[in-house]
């Protein structure tokens, strides 16, 4: 090996090793910015698809709203905290709050005694019953009644325990989020959901066709209660304006201001398609595009630059070189972005404590696969590039550095680009992954706001259309450019 290479290699080594550790601080500062307010703050847990309790105001900029968090507010201005809110899927909350990323958990959460053995409880602050929703045509009045039925549950919830200990059951379908119990009830997949009052009362208001029916109050123990780290120093402060807040009558102002009236069933919309649903929504979900596009962007310079040192490792001659370069493509491209993504979001504070920020393990996830993708296709792009170019320039005495930069790279990419921006097409379209660790990415907008009008097909066309323009306008850019270079030849 000459010794050029061997410069060019040792360049490359380093700016892998210089992009690392100046991403680690950047990184790092980007977390602690997150993570460390002026102390005081405290990280409230919720699932917001359970209104009245939690639900994302979309028409409101997707503030978070609901009973629990009034609730919270008012404990945590009479303790003097601050409170910052953070939300997942219900199923994954206490898994947050193991891993540190939130304080408590607010989120009607039962407090049932499988749940004492991995969580401390505040009091309980209200007392709900569940009820069986389903179709006006196809009435459920008892557990009994659901034998040989579909039934509906929310993954990981108290409903989902009901659900499955019904025996002659015909099938449990458990679903991450409340209102896509209704979507699965419309469609008739399921034949009945398991739902809390208020929440069925929500439900039922809002779609035509739908009904709720109570089952007996059954054990009064299982109350929702704030839920914290066991040993928490927070539960007896907690407790206190809980307590206060019940005397006062604080409580029941707040459970007046939220709860449905039962017997207002909204003008019940039949429609097959409503765009009008969507009314006031759409500058929302439209935001979503700055965060898919930010972290598109983020995604494929860091995947470029990492492909391109692994394409010059896989070229290098230079053994263990290539071995890690095709050992990490082999890895990446084998196994499922998704779970690349949430190994990285969920395996980071696990093993190192360091609670990786979303948006960060997005990007690091999507530009750390994109890399694999892209050695391969950089690597064949310098291949391409005829021989003679390289001839030429070691005959003028062009330094290999030089060569490499100025010569046969320009041409590599240009023999690629067409590959380059199926690369970033791809990572535009998959950024939409990025929605099941909670950012607030375009198609996870589109959830809330199907949350909230408990109608999807009309978010997600959106949405999908979104995408379209999206990838359209960085097709016709890239074909522009390409144009242009082939003019330059
Ligand atoms: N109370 C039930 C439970 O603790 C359901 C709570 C669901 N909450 C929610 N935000 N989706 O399991």
């Amino acid at each position: 090996m000459n010794k050029h290479k061997l410069h060019t290699l040792y360049v490359s080594l380093l700016t892998m090793v210089l992009l690392i550790v100046s991403f680690g601080p950047a990184f790092t500062a980007f977390a602690e910015e997150v993570n460390s307010q002026p102390k005081k703050v405290l990280v409230m847990g919720t699932s917001p698809d359970f209104p009245p309790y939690e639900s994302v105001d979309a028409q409101n900029n997707g503030e978070i709203i609901g009973l629990d968090i009034d609730i919270a507010k008012f404990i945590l201005n009479e303790l003097g905290y601050e409170l910052k809110i953070a939300s997942t899927d219900f199923s994954g909350l206490i898994a947050a709050m193991q891993s540190g990323r939130v304080d408590f958990i607010m989120s009607g959460m039962s407090a049932t005694e499988e749940r004492k053995q991995n969580v401390d409880f505040s009091d309980p602050y209200y007392f709900a019953r569940n009820t069986i929703v389903s179709k006006e045509d196809n009435i459920f009045e008892s557990i009994e009644s659901l034998n040989g039925k579909i039934i509906g549950a929310q993954l990981g919830s108290v409903q989902e325990a009901i659900s499955n200990s019904i025996e002659d059951a015909a099938e449990v379908r458990k679903l991450n989020k409340v209102p896509d119990l209704i979507q699965e009830l419309n469609s008739n997949r399921i034949d009945a959901a398991i739902v809390e009052d208020a929440v069925a009362v929500e439900m039922t208001n809002a779609n035509a066709k739908l009904v709720m029916n109570f089952l007996p109050a059954d054990n009064n123990e299982n109350g929702y209660a704030i839920a914290f780290p066991k040993g928490s120093p927070y539960v007896a402060e907690f407790n206190t304006v809980i307590a206060q807040m019940q005397e006062s009558g604080k409580l029941d102002e707040l459970l007046l201001k939220w709860f449905p009236d039962a017997d207002a069933k909204s003008a019940r919309n039949d429609k097959l398609i409503d765009f009008s649903t969507l009314q006031g929504y759409v500058p929302y979900i439209v935001k979503g595009v700055g965060v898919t596009l930010l972290f598109t962007l983020v995604s494929a310079v860091l995947g470029l630059i990492l492909g391109s040192i692994l394409s010059l490792f896989k070229i290098s001659g230079i053994k263990p070189l290539e071995w890690f370069a095709t050992a990490y493509t082999s890895i990446f491209r084998g196994t499922p972005l998704l779970v690349q993504l949430l190994l990285i979001y969920y395996a980071t504070p696990q093993l190192t404590g360091f609670v990786i920020p979303p948006l960060m393990a997005a990007g690091l996830a999507f530009g750390l696969n994109s890399a694999a993708y892209l050695s391969e296709t950089i690597r064949a792009g310098i291949m391409a590039v005829d021989k003679g170019q390289r001839e030429a320039a070691i005959a003028l005495g062009i330094p290999y550095r030089k060569m490499m930069i100025s010569i046969i790279f320009p041409q590599a990419l240009r023999n690629i680009l067409p590959a380059l921006v199926n690369e970033c097409v791809a990572l535009i379209k998959e950024s939409s992954l990025v929605s099941v660790i909670g950012v607030a990415d375009l198609l996870r907008r589109a959830d809330f706001v199907r949350a909230t009008t408990f109608r999807s097909f009309e978010a997600l066309l959106l949405v999908a259309a979104i995408y379209y323009v999206l990838v359209l306008i960085l097709t016709s850019l890239a074909r522009m450019l390409e144009r242009r270079l082939r003019r330059s030849d």
